[in-house]
């Protein structure tokens, strides 16, 4: 949890209807012609299940390439965290969009 000094890039996504808003910090390094999440740290500004949605996507994520991160979905967050109450899946969606967010800005950064 907290902000990566040295990320290499930071999604965001924020929910218009609750308000709530995440960061997903991202540290990439390449290896062996893949580029691999070295590091990864959330800030989130929501409710209970928000915060362990971002907790949990980084469990997830960390050490895995940039393809295989970018395709964990709010559902593989949700079954990660023995499921969430059908009205809290919405905020699943925060951790795996600003996840895709911060991997899509990284992309950028290296065009
Ligand atoms: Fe807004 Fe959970 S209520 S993300």
């Amino acid at each position: 949890m907290g902000e990566l000094k040295d990320a290499s890039a930071v999604g965001e996504y924020g929910n218009p209807i609750c308000g709530d808003l995440m960061y997903i910090y991202i540290k990439v390094k390449k290896q062996n012609g893949k580029e691999i999440i070295e590091d990864i740290s959330f800030q989130t500004f929501g409710c209970a299940a928000a915060i362990a949605t971002s907790s949990m996507i980084t469990e997830l994520a960390k050490g895995k390439t940039l393809d295989e991160a970018y395709n964990i979905t709010r559902n593989d967050v949700a079954d990660a965290l023995d499921g969430l109450p059908p009205i809290k899946m919405h905020c699943s969606n925060l951790a795996a969009d600003a996840l895709k967010d911060a991997i899509k800005k990284y992309r950028e950064k290296e065009k």
